[in-house]
């Protein structure tokens, strides 16, 4: 019974003299042969300071600033106990003490920080399933820095790209009886087209190390054709009785099979259609999963200008259908021009507000032109009542001289080159 009592004065007794020394720092990460500075104090002088370092007790003194472990502080009589620790061993790893004398009584008081003289981890490890992925797979990595002291901090890139989603919290283990820490974090991703090719790297850091060391994986993503434009393409700027060539980007990997149908001909890449008149190149590739599909027209001639070409890829895991027209225009300054583009945007936008309110105003107030005309249809869509309204065939005249051409040279307008249908039918 008599226990009881005696465990709360120990308790008490350890409580009051851990509270009695202030020392800082309380935990420390220093490189094998850097410096460290650890300072005890008690609020009342002191005539002596010792501090263990390793399985040394070092008498400090003011006037004493010989060897590896010094005196630091303001003095005894500020009752600062401090050492000045040069040349970090690897063998003073661990505790650090201060014992200072008692402001009352003989018990010794006593400060404990930790000091860890930061250890290199080995190289680190990068477990992925070596495999070729699916887009829409779920992924999942795992990289082990292993042995280090303190723990490694891994980061995780892809590309040149930091990796922050799809990162779990690190797990640290320990050998039983070892300060070494080994570090394990797993990253999980669902793998899309973008990520075929690039490289997945565990990168480790530790203040030990002087450069971060990495391990790497490149991962192989497979994935269907991809278009890179929508709706129908049009080639511009081929010229009558020359040669013109239709070329197509696609992304796929693996590689994909093209084949081209003109009119009634099935041209399956390689191949030239047998007047010679059609070449279907081989899928060109430009790397990172591009693919340049190229038909060769040996003589642009005006019907074929006026048909369109289809082109299929395939590549085993899907395939994607193209139409592809060509164009003796030049290519509109949408493309290339990016200020003439927004220019031509914002004029084209303008002149449809301005028509389908001027619609709605004549509409509402009665005064509609063409009032014997059907017009049901003409109304809902914006572009198509400009043509029916005098002042905006005015309007639109002056930069679109060809709008009745009626062929597929179309309009001037090639901003919007999903119109041309309407034009030329
Ligand atoms: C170091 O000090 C901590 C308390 O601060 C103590 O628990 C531990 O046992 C000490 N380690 C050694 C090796 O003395
Ligand atoms: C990390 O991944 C490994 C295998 O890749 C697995 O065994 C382990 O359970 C995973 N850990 C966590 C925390 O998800
Ligand atoms: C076709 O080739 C030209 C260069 O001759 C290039 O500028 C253009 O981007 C290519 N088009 C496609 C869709 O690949
Ligand atoms: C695609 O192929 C065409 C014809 O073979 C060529 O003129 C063009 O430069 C190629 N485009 C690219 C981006 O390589």
């Amino acid at each position: 019974m008599a226990v009881l009592p005696a465990f709360f004065g120990l308790l008490l007794a350890v409580f009051v003299s851990g509270q009695n020394v202030d020392i800082t720092p309380r935990e420390a990460v220093i490189r094998i042969g850097g410096e460290l500075r650890v300072l005890c104090k008690v609020p009342y002088p002191i005539d002596s300071c010792r501090m263990t370092v390793g399985t040394t007790s070092y008498r400090l003194l003011p006037d004493n600033l010989q060897g590896d472990v010094v005196y630091t502080g303001q003095g005894l009589k500020s009752g600062e106990c401090g050492a000045l620790i040069k040349n970090v061993l690897e063998e003073w790893n661990g505790n650090i003490t201060c014992v200072l004398p008692p402001q009352t009584g003989n018990i010794e008081l006593k400060g404990t920080m930790r000091l860890l003289v930061a250890r290199a981890p080995g190289a680190p490890e990068l477990r992925a399933p070596m495999q070729t992925f699916r887009d829409g797979d779920k992924f999942s990595a795992q990289c082990v820095v292993p042995d280090g002291r303190p723990a490694a901090k891994i980061t995780w890139y892809l590309g040149d790209v930091e990796l922050l989603q799809g990162v779990h919290q690190p797990i640290l283990t320990s050998e039983p009886g070892s300060d070494l820490q080994t570090v394990s974090q797993n990253v999980s991703r669902t793998l899309t087209d973008d990520d075929d090719s690039r490289m997945l790297v565990c990168r480790a850091e530790h203040l030990a190390l002087d450069q971060p060391r990495e391990a790497k994986r490149q991962l192989i993503v497979q994935y269907p054709p991809k278009r890179q434009e929508f709706g129908t393409i049009t080639i511009f700027g081929l010229k009558l009785g020359a040669e013109g060539r239709l070329n197509v980007t696609v992304r796929a990997n693996p590689p994909p099979t093209a084949e081209w149908t003109v009119g009634d001909q099935i041209l399956p890449a390689p191949r030239r259609s047998d007047a010679g008149d059609f070449t279907a190149l081989e899928p060109l590739n430009m790397g990172n999963g591009f693919f340049n599909i190229t038909l060769i027209v040996a003589r642009v001639a005006k019907e074929d200008v006026d048909r369109t070409y289809y082109l299929r890829v395939d590549n085993g895991l899907g395939r994607e259908e193209f139409a592809v027209r060509i164009s003796t225009m030049d290519e509109p300054a949408g493309v290339e021009l990016d200020t003439g583009a927004i220019v031509g945007i914002v004029v084209g936008v303008l002149i449809v507000l301005i028509a389908v309110s001027l619609g709605v105003f004549a509409f509402a107030t009665d005064r509609w032109c063409f009032a014997g005309r059907s017009h049901r249809t003409d109304i809902p869509d914006g572009a198509d009542s400009e043509a029916p309204l005098p002042p905006h065939d005015d309007i639109k005249g002056s930069e679109n001289p060809s709008h009745d051409h009626g062929d597929y040279i179309s309009n001037g307008d090639t901003k919007h080159p999903e119109k041309k249908p309407d034009t030329a039918v």
